[in-house]
C-alpha cells in the first residue's frame, strides 16, 4: 500500500516554535524522505471555526501566516499539497456520514476535547460543532486514505477516534477506509515544548511563545527573559537542569557542530550540562549559547519567509493548486463511502431497475 501524509494546523495564529519541533521539522524531512506517494497539509479552517465562530477574522489573517510559515519551514508545494480545508464540502459530506458511527458518551470521553473543553470554559455550553471536531478529523484524515498523520502527543486521542470509525465503517460497509497510523516525535521533549516562562506548553494564550516569524532581536529578548534555575543566583553556584527551560531548548535544538562553531569551550550537550552542574557557569552565557543555536535555525527561515512575503500572489497560487488536487483526492473517497452505504441512487441502475420492477406486476 502507498504511504500518504495528511496533517494539518488550526490557523488561529503563527506558528511558533512548539509546533516547529513538534510536528512542522519532522514534516518537511518526511516529504524530502521521498518515502510518500502523496503528503497533505491542511489549513484546517473551518476546525478553528469551531471555537471562533464569532472571530472569523482572525482565522481569515492567520490563513497566510501559516501558509508562510509551512514555506518558509521548507514545504515543497513541488512535494506537498497545501490545502483549505472549507474549500472542500466534501470533508463537511463525510463528516455528517462518520457522525453516526459515534457515541455522545464516546466523545464526552476522548481527553483532548475534554482538557479543551475545560481550557474554553465550555463546560456549560459546548458548541455541537466543537464537540463533533475530532469526527471532521476523521473525515480530513481518511479523504485523502492517509496511511501516516505525523502530529503532536496532544493529538493521540484524534487519531485512536479516527481509527475507531474506520474499522467501525468498514466493518459495516464493507473495506473502504484506510486505518491511519499516527506519527509522533521520538523525542520527549519535542513532543512538548514549554513556553519560554518553563510553563508545560508553549501557547498563543499563554503568551510564552517565540514565533517563527519573530525578528532576530525579539528572539534574543525573550530567550533572555527565560526562566531558568530560580536558585541558581551566583555564576559560581551549581545549576539544576530540572525543568530548566534554557536547557529543554537545548536537548530540542542543539547539534554537535553548534558547539564548534558558537562554543569551543564545551564539546557535547553533556559537557555543558555537567559544568552548569557543577557550577561556574552562568544563565547569561547558557542563554547566549541558546540565541545563537536558535538563530542558527531561524535565520534562514526568516529570509526565506521575507523573501514570500513580497510575493504572496505566489503563495496564494500554491494554495489554490494544493486545494485543487485535493479535493480531487476527497472527491473520490466520498465516491468510494457513498457507494459503499449504497447512498449513490443514481450512479446504481441495479437499483432502479429494482424499483421498476417493484411495481410491475
Ligand atoms: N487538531 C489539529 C490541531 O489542533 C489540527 C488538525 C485538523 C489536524 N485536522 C487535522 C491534524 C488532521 C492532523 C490531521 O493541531
Amino acid at each position: 500500500m502507498s504511504k500518504i501524509i495528511l496533517t494539518g494546523d488550526r490557523p488561529t495564529g503563527k506558528l511558533h516554535l512548539g509546533h516547529y519541533v513538534g510536528s512542522l521539522r519532522r514534516r518537511v524531512e518526511l516529504q524530502n524522505s521521498g518515502e510518500y506517494e502523496k503528503i497533505f497539509i491542511m489549513i484546517a479552517d473551518a476546525q478553528a471555526l469551531t471555537d471562533n465562530v464569532d472571530n472569523p477574522e482572525k482565522i481569515r489573517e492567520n490563513i497566510i501566516e501559516v501558509a508562510l510559515d509551512y514555506l518558509s519551514c521548507g514545504i515543497d508545494p513541488e512535494k506537498s499539497n497545501i490545502l483549505i480545508q472549507s474549500e472542500l464540502s466534501e470533508l463537511t459530506e463525510l463528516t455528517f456520514y462518520y457522525m453516526n458511527m459515534v457515541t455522545v458518551s464516546r466523545l464526552e470521553r476522548n481527553p483532548t476535547v475534554k482538557s479543551e473543553i475545560q481550557m474554553r470554559n465550555f463546560e456549560a455550553s459546548i458548541p455541537v460543532g466543537f464537540f463533533c471536531y475530532p469526527i471532521s478529523q476523521t473525515a480530513d484524515i481518511t479523504a485523502f486514505n492517509a496511511t501516516t498523520v505525523p502530529v503532536g502527543e496532544d493529538q493521540l486521542p484524534m487519531l485512536e477516534q479516527a481509527r475507531e470509525i474506520v474499522r467501525k465503517f468498514n466493518a459495516t460497509y464493507g473495506e473502504t477506509l484506510v486505518e491511519p497510523q499516527a506519527l509522533v516525535p521520538d523525542n520527549k521533549i519535542c513532543s512538548r515544548l514549554p513556553g519560554t516562562d518553563g510553563k508545560a506548553k508553549m501557547s498563543k494564550s499563554l503568551g510564552n511563545c517565540i514565533y517563527l516569524s519573530d525578528p532576530a532581536d525579539v528572539v534574543k529578548k525573550k530567550v533572555m527573559g527565560m526562566f531558568t534555575d530560580p536558585n541558581h543566583l551566583r555564576v559560581e553556584d551549581p545549576g539544576s537542569l530540572e525543568g530548566n527551560t534554557v536547557f529543554i531548548y537545548l536537548d530540542a535544538f542543539a547539534k554537535p557542530e553548534h558547539f564548534e562553531k558558537f562554543d569551543t569551550e564545551h564539546r557535547s550537550l553533556d559537557e555543558l550540562k555537567e559544568h552548569y552542574q557543577r557550577g561556574g557557569l552562568g544563565d547569561v552565557k547558557v542563554k547566549k549559547f541558546l540565541i545563537n543555536v536558535l538563530e542558527d535555525e531561524l535565520a534562514p527561515i526568516r529570509a526565506r519567509r521575507a523573501e514570500l512575503q513580497n510575493d504572496i500572489p505566489y503563495v496564494v497560487d500554491v494554495l489554490k493548486k494544493g486545494t485543487d488536487v485535493a479535493r480531487q483526492e476527497a472527491a473520490k473517497t466520498l465516491a468510494s463511502v457513498k457507494n459503499a452505504m449504497r447512498i449513490n441512487y443514481f450512479d446504481d441502475e441495479a437499483l432502479i431497475k429494482s424499483w421498476q420492477d417493484k411495481f410491475k406486476e
